[in-house]
């Protein structure tokens, strides 16, 4: 049976292989490694099946910048569910309760950057129609979400939203 948790620090080199193995390339996996020493404000959770680490998510602190007002929600990034254990549910069972804490935690926004068709099932939405632009050039505006948590919290909320330097950095 699958439960998710909070990552332990004997997971890590299972979350470094579970993103290895989901991505082409091995920037998510070093990106994860080096968020844990450098953020202080980060959610890692996996997905543990009976011991075995099968998935990951991670979210760190984004700031929306608008004329009047800075904003910090959390940016959803990477998230990662082993190749032969995709397609399962790992994935929702990983978003769905991360939303939970994050709600609790009273965090007003999430970003992602990710599939247009995977996303919007847990209510996000292109960030374009609140006027939310990535700090990045080029990116396809259904690919660039928003959810809000808080509905008041993120009334005339707009701008630019920014990640962590860390994703700027080549890997
Ligand atoms: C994206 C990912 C985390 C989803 O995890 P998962 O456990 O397979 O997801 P679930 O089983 O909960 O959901 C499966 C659904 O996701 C959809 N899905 C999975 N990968 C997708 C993709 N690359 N693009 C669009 N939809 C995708 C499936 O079509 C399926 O939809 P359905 O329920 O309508 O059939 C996993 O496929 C993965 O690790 N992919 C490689 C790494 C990656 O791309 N990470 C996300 C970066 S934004």
């Amino acid at each position: 049976m699958i439960q998710i948790r909070f990552e332990k620090p004997e997971d890590i080199a299972f979350i470094r292989s579970v993103n290895e193995q989901a991505f082409d390339s091995l920037a998510e996996a070093k990106l994860v490694d080096k968020l844990r020493l450098t953020c202080s404000e980060y959610l890692s959770l996996v997905a543990d099946d009976n011991g075995s680490i099968v998935g990951h998510i991670m979210f760190t602190p984004v700031l929306v910048t608008g004329v009047k007002q800075k904003t910090q929600g959390m940016g959803l990034a990477p998230m990662a569910v082993l190749p032969s254990r995709q397609r399962q549910g790992t994935g929702t069972m990983l978003v769905k309760y991360s939303l939970q804490i994050l709600r609790e935690k009273k965090c007003p926004f999430v970003i992602v950057l990710g599939h247009p068709d995977y996303y919007p099932r847990f209510g996000f939405q292109p960030a374009f129609r609140f006027n939310i632009r990535s700090q990045w050039e080029g990116i396809p505006d259904k690919a660039f979400m928003v959810l809000f948590m808080d509905d008041n919290a993120m009334k005339n909320v707009s701008g630019v939203a920014t990640f962590r330097e860390e994703f700027n950095d080549p890997l």
